[in-house]
């Protein structure tokens, strides 16, 4: 999947601010970014179901959106909110979802019969849907998503909506899918999930702010980030978050986690600001995280555009 220049406005709004996006066959690449940083519109856009305003798109050797139609078949998606009937049962969900796709009764038997071991719903075919747990009805709407067994799987915040075991559970089914070559295109907000995911890109206001695998993402930040060991942790923070060349400074149960412009530059000026203050303070270099990345990404982008006089 690739996308060149990839935009849309609604009205005066860029929702999508030229992204450039390749997704590699077999990959669970991931989307990750705060609400409203595009991250629904850009899935749509790639999936056919939105027009792009500007930009091109190449989806499985297709031309999207013009191709839209040949492309519907080789996909799944799935949303953040359920796409299941709550009055049906888990059977009867899958059985219309295999109606409407034009699956032959006897294939789709079949493959139903296959879905419903592989996410354990054996004991629970006749259980309306809506008397389901959020964990179950998000497997029973991943199960729906890949009846046809598609090539690429869209999820967008499939998990915003259940708890952090079905979340695990949810995982190992997204893995299941990609090793058996399947590739995953999954937004969402949290960072634990990023993680995860063999490649990602950083959507902050619709502009793609950072992309790659994760431990090169975090790797770029090396000698950035400090634990800062305080006696006072909120006076300290007051402090450090004023000093020159400092991001952001978070506190973390009784650590502080200082993210710097630049590497090593200012570690100095920190230990001098917390010795001055009586602090006492312990300073080391820690790994960066996803969180550091996500946070320098854009903070250095509201600084470039904070320097930018008004109009
Ligand atoms: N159909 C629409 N009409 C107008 N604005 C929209 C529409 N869809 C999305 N937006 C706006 O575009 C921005 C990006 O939205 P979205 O892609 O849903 O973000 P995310 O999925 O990352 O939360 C938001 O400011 C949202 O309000
Ligand atoms: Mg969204």
């Amino acid at each position: 999947m690739r996308a060149r220049g990839l935009t849309k406005r609604f009205g005066a709004l860029v929702a999508v601010d030229h992204v450039d996006l390749s997704v590699p066959a077999g990959t669970v690449y991931g989307f990750l970014g705060p609400n409203g940083s595009g991250k629904s519109t850009t899935i749509r856009m790639l999936c056919g179901l939105l027009t792009p305003s500007e930009g091109d798109i190449d989806v499985l050797g297709l031309r999207i959106p013009e191709q839209a139609e040949d492309l519907r078949r080789r996909i799944g998606y799935m949303t953040q909110r359920f796409s299941l009937f709550d009055d049906l049962s888990v059977r009867e969900n899958l059985e219309f979802l295999a109606a409407v796709q034009d699956i032959p009764r006897a294939a789709a038997r079949q493959r139903i019969d296959a879905l419903v071991e592989q996410y354990h719903f054996q004991d629970r075919q006749k259980q309306l849907a809506g008397t389901m747990s959020g964990g179950q009805k998000q497997r029973l709407a991943l199960a729906g998503a890949v009846i046809q067994q598609p090539e690429l799987l869209f999820l967008d915040e499939p998990t915003s909506a259940v708890d952090p075991e079905s979340r695990r559970d949810f995982w190992e089914k997204l893995f299941d899918l990609a090793d058996a070559g399947t590739t995953l295109l999954v937004s969402t907000h949290y960072m634990d999930e990023a993680e995860r995911c063999h490649r990602l890109a950083i959507l902050d206001q619709g502009v793609l702010v950072a992309d790659g695998g994760p431990a090169e993402l975090t790797a770029a930040l090396q000698g950035r980030t400090l634990a800062v060991m305080a006696r006072q942790p909120r006076q300290a923070q007051r402090l450090l978050a004023g000093l020159p060349g400092v991001l952001s400074v978070a506190q973390i149960g009784n650590t502080l986690r200082v993210l710097l412009a630049h590497p090593g530059e200012g570690e100095e000026r920190i230990r001098q600001a917390l010795r001055g203050d009586g602090q006492g303070a312990e300073v080391t270099q820690v790994a960066a995280n996803l969180e550091d990345v996500f946070v320098s990404a854009t903070r250095g982008r509201e600084d470039a555009s904070a320097s930018v006089p008004a109009p």
